[in-house]
Formats: C-alpha cells, structure tokens, sequence
C-alpha cells in the first residue's frame, strides 16, 4: 500500500532495507562514524562507561516510538503521510529515540543506541527514506549533583554541553559552534547544537535534559538524564565529502573500497576524502496533473510524500529527485495543476530508454489509481 493507511504503507522497496545493517560495517562510512562517536566516549568517560547498542529491531510500537517520548497525540509525525506503519500498532521506528524508556526500564543508565530510522519524505541528494541515528542517554544519580551544590538540571545540562561540544571537535577538529534553542517533547530545555563548516552552519545534534516524566515512568523519578540524537548520514556526507545519500546503499566496489576502519581524522584534515567517480548521465520526466478534490474530511490523497511513495516504489533508488517546478490554479475549474520533475539516475550504469520509460508509465499509472490525480 502506498497512501496514507495506517494498516500498511511500508512499501517493498522500503521493506527489503530492514537488516542490512550499514552502521555495523566496519569498512562502511557509517560504521567508522559511529565507532569515532563511540571511541570519543570511551575517551571522556573512561573505557565501556557508555553500553553500545547497535541491533535493536527496526519495528516498534506506536506507544514505544511515539506515547514513551511524549510525543503529542495529534503530532505529524504520527501521520501515516509520515510514518511508516506496519500496522495499526506498529511502526518502522522513526527516530532512536524510541528506546529510551525501554533501555532505562532494563536499568541502562549511560548508553548508546544506534539504528536504522525510516521516514516517508520528499526525494533528493540529502533525504532517503531509510537513514540512521545514534541516541546518547546519560542518568545522573542525585549525590552527583548534591555533592556539587547544584541543580540537577544544571549539571546535566552543562555536562551535556561539554560533553557535545567536545564530540563536535572530536569530528570536526577545531570550529566554530553555537547552541540553538529548540523543542522536543522529551526534553526540557532542549537545544540544537550547530557547527560552521565549510562556510555553513550545519546543524549536527539535537539534545536536552530529559523530561522527569520519561524517567518516572522508567522508575528513577529521584534521577536526572540528558539526552541526544544525532543523524549518522549527514555527518559522513560532510566529513566524506560523500555527495549523494544513495551511495552508502551502493555495492559498487568504486564507493566500498574507499572507506576503512580507522581512515578518520579529525574535521577531515590530511584524510582522505571520497573521490566521485564519472556520474552517469541523469533522465528527465515532468508530469503535470491536476490535484484531486479534497474529500468531505478536508483530506486529500494526494501529497508530495505519497508521489515520492508511488516513484519509489516503480524506480526504487534510480530516483534521484523529485520537484515541484510549476504550480497554478484555474479558478474556472476551481482545480490547481502541479508539475513535478523526477529526475532518474543511477550510481552505477547508464539507463536506457525504454527502462525509464517503463517505469514512467507504471509511476504515471499510480498516480491516477492510487492518488486521484488527473493527469493533463
Ligand atoms: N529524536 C530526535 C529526532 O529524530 C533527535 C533527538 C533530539 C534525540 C533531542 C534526543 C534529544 O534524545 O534529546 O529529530
């Protein structure tokens, strides 16, 4: 099923990504990011003070991804337009996060779990519906801050800073950083931490003092956390210089045979960086439709992220990008046409033709069965 059903969206081409652990390849860009993450707590907290959790199951319940971070109950996130359900109770966990409660019931205090997240989104060089997080939780015990003269709140907070700010530069070598405010539900005060490289700022985490409601729950409502996540693929793209998200799917030998165990340094300085070879040529196709009518609920079967869906699952990852690049509306008709460009390309040959074309038909076909479009 592709559209918004809550029973089953989880398409094939979503389905055959479960398991193939790309942050547990040692060789792999994400593998080395994660044991640099890791070698750096090892090193500010002394040797297996942090737990490293890298194989927990990808599908979780909705209360697990969702009610155990308080997340609200009319949150988007909980949509089927942007999550990928299973079934009624089931998701493909959307964020590492989910297994903070469960992780703190077993009596985990300082840990780190990293995984596969999916997310239906739009499609480009930077977004792919399956991508991977590393979550750090750290409990403090209340001598800790007692024996301080402190706050609880704020030594987890200030160790929480520290402690980022030093894992910034264990990546990015000497930068400049800033802390941003932000919003989670499952913390409180929550913030983003940002790094200038290469000319941006690049946000690389988000983190906060965790909510005491997520410890209560958890038994250790006499305690204090803190909390982060980051996103592993946007750090090795911009460490790597890595200039497409399919790649780390890729098994051409040309992309794996660059990248080993212990190759990084620090902000990239003297590494060496992943040289592109020759792209193949991309192929244009422009559709142009006229979007449904909203039905009596105001809902509409028609959204961005479910054309992603219906291109993804007749192209898989030959899609390299999809774009709105013309929009108006006919008051007469009381319609409004959309044009998108879906760009194909592979990573690894030339396409032909009649491929293209055959896939074309089959996403223009969807379009019109599976999400009431008209197409002009
Ligand atoms: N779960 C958040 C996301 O996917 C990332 C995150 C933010 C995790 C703050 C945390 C946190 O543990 O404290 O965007």
């Amino acid at each position: 099923m592709i559209t918004g059903d809550a029973n089953n969206n989880v398409t094939d081409h979503i389905f055959e990504k479960i398991g193939h652990n790309l942050h547990k390849r040692p060789d792999h860009p994400l593998g080395i990011i994660k044991s640099v993450i890791e070698d750096y707590f090892d090193e500010s907290f002394g040797k297996d003070t942090f737990t490293s959790f890298d194989d927990l199951y990808p599908v979780v319940t909705t209360f697990a991804n969702f009610d155990s971070v308080l997340v609200p109950p009319d949150h988007v996130s909980r949509s089927a337009n942007d999550t990928y359900y299973v079934d009624a109770e089931n998701v493909l966990r959307c964020h590492t996060s989910a297994h903070q409660l469960e992780m703190l019931k077993d009596g985990a205090t300082k840990f780190l779990v990293t995984g596969d997240v999916y997310r239906r989104d739009s499609i480009d060089a930077t977004h792919f519906p399956v991508f991977h997080q590393m979550e750090g939780v750290r409990v403090f015990e209340k001598e800790e801050w007692e024996s301080k003269g402190v706050e609880a709140v704020d030594l987890a907070r200030d160790e929480l800073r520290t402690t980022l700010e030093g894992l910034a530069r264990h990546l990015f070598g000497d930068v400049e950083m800033r802390w941003v405010d932000a919003y989670f539900p499952f913390t409180e005060p929550s913030m983003e931490l940002e790094i200038f490289f290469k000319g941006e700022w690049l946000e690389v985490l988000g983190c906060g003092v965790m909510e005491m409601q997520i410890l209560e729950e958890a038994g250790l409502g006499d305690k204090r956390a803190w909390a982060f996540g980051l996103g592993l693929e946007r750090l090795a793209m911009v460490l790597f210089d890595v200039p497409d998200i399919r790649l780390f799917w890729s098994d051409d030998k040309r992309f794996t045979k660059q990248f080993e165990a212990g190759m990084f340094k620090a902000g990239g300085v003297d590494m060496r960086k992943f040289k592109p070879y020759s792209k193949y040529p991309p192929c244009l196709k422009d559709v142009s439709f006229w979007l449904p009518e909203n039905a009596e609920d105001g809902t509409n079967l028609f959204s961005e992220n479910n054309l992603c869906e219906v291109v993804r699952d007749a192209a898989g990852s030959l899609v390299e990008e999809v774009k709105l690049i013309d929009e108006f509306e006919n008051k007469k008709k009381g319609l409004t046409s959309n044009c998108f460009r879906i760009v194909y390309r592979s990573m690894e040959r030339s396409l032909t033709d009649e491929e293209i074309n055959a896939i074309q038909e089959k996403v223009r076909e969807n379009m019109v069965s599976k999400l009431g479009v008209e197409l002009r």
